[in-house]
């Protein structure tokens, strides 16, 4: 089966199996096979967030469980659980059309609901782990089922367990939010700002937000549809007050922003962009022209190449500012 259409970034790449996943009652009965079970396993849900350097030996399970629905509701509170395979953008609409608020900053975050725990996805000043409830997990090694509180989930920015001790081991199944009938409008993030005083709006609406979100996004981002990406290909790094502090004197327009545990997190967008790659391109692979921490598919580019430029703006944010970049989607 070829993973090209299941990939954003548009790589090439074969999958030796392949099962699209429906209901987390197939899993089980996919692995008391045989042959299938004692395959290598690759979760696969949007494609938006991995890296395909060669074809896969094994078996991947596409993640396409639907499902909307509320569990619960207290006072102006609600919970609602989606199936993993949803997807993200969409959920968001829905929610906000049915007057379900709290995820406007996230519109238009490439992906499904079950990839949204893995990394925390996170813009505009609100990260994933501020709305959910809890995640269903399936368990590959039981065949069971249970769920984790969005406490005891590991949340970091950009990471979380399912990203370090529960890695191959799970797939996640479902997806609780607490969200909330009362608006919740946070336009602290100055993109966010700014758009929305140009737009003249003052005192906004969730739907003002959400509508401000996807314009700044459509102006700076690519559409995976027409040019390949994994959205920010580095995470910001996290380092500590005294190096962003020596940062500083030598570079004083550093970008950088103080964390709420004392660490610095530095805008890699501009350490990328100091180091002149904005727009440049090595073989099929290049920088996007408006945003430098994204990494595009210019055309017919393998895994390989996006690796051999990663690697390349890798060594000269080293070699200029001693910070070491870690990518974000995952190199299969
Ligand atoms: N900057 C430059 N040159 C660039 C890009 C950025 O100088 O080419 C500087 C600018 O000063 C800009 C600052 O860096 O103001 C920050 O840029 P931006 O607001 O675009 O955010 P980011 O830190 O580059 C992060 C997330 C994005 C998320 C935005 C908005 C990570 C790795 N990325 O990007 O998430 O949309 O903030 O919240 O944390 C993603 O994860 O795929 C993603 C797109």
């Amino acid at each position: 089966v070829s993973l090209q259409p299941h990939n954003t970034f548009g790589l090439p790449a074969r999958a030796a199996w392949y099962a699209r996943i429906e209901a987390a009652a197939q899993v089980p009965a996919l692995l008391a096979d045989a042959s299938l079970g004692a395959l290598p396993r690759l979760v696969l849900g949007g494609g938006s967030n991995v890296l395909f350097t060669r074809d896969f030996d094994g078996l991947v399970l596409h993640v396409a469980i639907p499902g909307i629905e509320v569990l619960a509701e207290a006072g102006d509170e609600l919970t609602v659980a989606v199936g993993a395979g949803e997807n993200w953008h969409g959920f968001v609409a829905t929610a906000l059309a049915r007057g379900w608020y709290g995820l406007e900053n996230l519109a238009l975050i490439p992906g499904t609901v079950g990839a949204s725990p893995i990394q925390n996805i996170g813009a505009y000043g609100v990260e994933m782990r501020e709305r959910c409830e809890w995640v269903e997990v399936l368990d590959f090694a039981s065949g069971g089922q249970r769920r984790l509180a969005a406490a005891d989930c590991g949340f970091a920015y950009r990471d979380s367990c399912f990203k370090r001790d529960l890695a191959g081991r799970v797939l996640v199944t479902r997806v609780a939010f607490r969200l909330s009938r009362t608006p919740r409008v946070d336009a602290r993030y100055a993109d966010i700002r700014d758009e929305l005083a140009a737009r003249g709006i003052a005192a906004p609406t969730p739907r003002d937000v959400f509508d401000a979100v996807c314009a700044v996004r459509r102006r700076k981002l690519p559409d995976p549809a027409t040019l390949g990406n994994a959205g920010s290909f580095f995470k910001n790094p996290l380092v500590t007050a005294a190096t962003a502090a020596a940062l500083r004197a030598r570079f004083p327009e550093l970008v950088a922003y103080p964390q709420p545990d004392g660490t610095v997190k530095i805008a890699a967008g501009w350490l990328i962009d100091r180091c002149g790659w904005k727009g440049r391109s090595l073989g099929r692979a290049g920088v996007y022209e408006r945003q430098a921490l994204v990494l595009v598919n210019r055309g017919g580019a393998d895994g390989a190449e996006v690796l051999a430029l990663a690697r390349a703006i890798q060594a000269d944010v080293r070699a200029r500012f001693g910070i070491e970049l870690e990518p974000e989607p995952v190199a299969v």
